[in-house]
């Protein structure tokens, strides 16, 4: 799994990517705001459109923001938006135990749902920062708790982030449904990544988990560089880029 937001992305991850996550992350990456908080249920189906027209037969989940799940009638409409405006195949909450009310009301009417546990990114001021989880024995067993209520409600995959990977794999094997993991390890049983930090385009923060598989931002700023370099020298266009 990774995230992409948009339609020429996601045709490049389509080939590789089992599934892509239109991640409320795109609010820091795209957006360029401090954290997720603010994204909006409008954000989110303007870029879940642009995903499913760039990788039509990729399996696409659309994140549900900050304050859209928050009861069972507000999760629900906004859940029902995004079937009925984008053609995502599922939706993403944020929460454990105490959200499974919301991933079963959302089951029982007709929306597949993808969990997400450990360190909740939406929690992020309410928490004071990005907490990693499983630290303790105590945090252990309410992370297997959570994915199993998770699990038991409905959802049919499960992500987790921010968590010991010992821990990470002890919940993996505690439920059927797949686990997939962020800064979690590798007893998981599968991955995502968000694209702008894997290919190294996001430069504010690198978290530890993040391997950069291509050093993105020196790219992309190099080529910019010369591009602007050769225009102030009129060296491009030459006679290979004239009709
Ligand atoms: O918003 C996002 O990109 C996510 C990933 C961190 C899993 O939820």
């Amino acid at each position: 799994m990774i995230t992409a937001y948009d339609a020429l992305f996601a045709r490049l991850f389509e080939q590789s990517a089992d599934i892509l996550l239109v991640g409320d992350s795109l609010n820091m990456s795209f957006a360029g705001k401090n954290d997720t908080l603010s994204t909006s249920m409008d954000q989110m189906i303007y870029h879940t459109n642009a995903v499913c027209k760039g990788a039509p037969n990729t399996f696409v989940i659309c994140d549900m923001p900050f304050g859209s799940y928050r009861d069972e009638a507000t999760a629900l409409t906004n859940s029902l938006r995004v079937y009925q405006e984008t053609p995502a195949d599922c939706v993403k909450i944020e929460g454990g135990a105490s959200k499974a009310h919301l991933v079963k009301h959302l089951v029982d009417n007709g929306i597949a749902v993808c969990g997400h546990i450990g360190l909740l990114p939406q929690s992020v001021r309410a928490e004071g920062g990005y907490k990693v989880k499983g630290k303790t024995e105590h945090e252990a067993l309410a992370l297997i708790s959570d994915a199993q209520a998770i699990q038991n409600a409905g959802a049919f995959i499960l992500v987790i982030e921010g968590v010991k990977a010992d821990v990470a794999s002890r919940v993996a094997q505690s439920v059927s449904i797949p686990v997939i993991g962020i800064g979690a390890g590798n007893g998981v049983d599968g991955q995502v990544l968000v694209f702008s930090d894997m290919l190294g385009l996001y430069e504010p923060f690198v978290p530890k988990f993040v391997k950069q598989y291509m050093n993105g931002a020196k790219m992309v700023k190099e080529s910019v560089k010369c591009y602007a370099k050769e225009v102030q020298s009129k060296t491009f266009p030459d006679e290979n880029y004239v009709y």
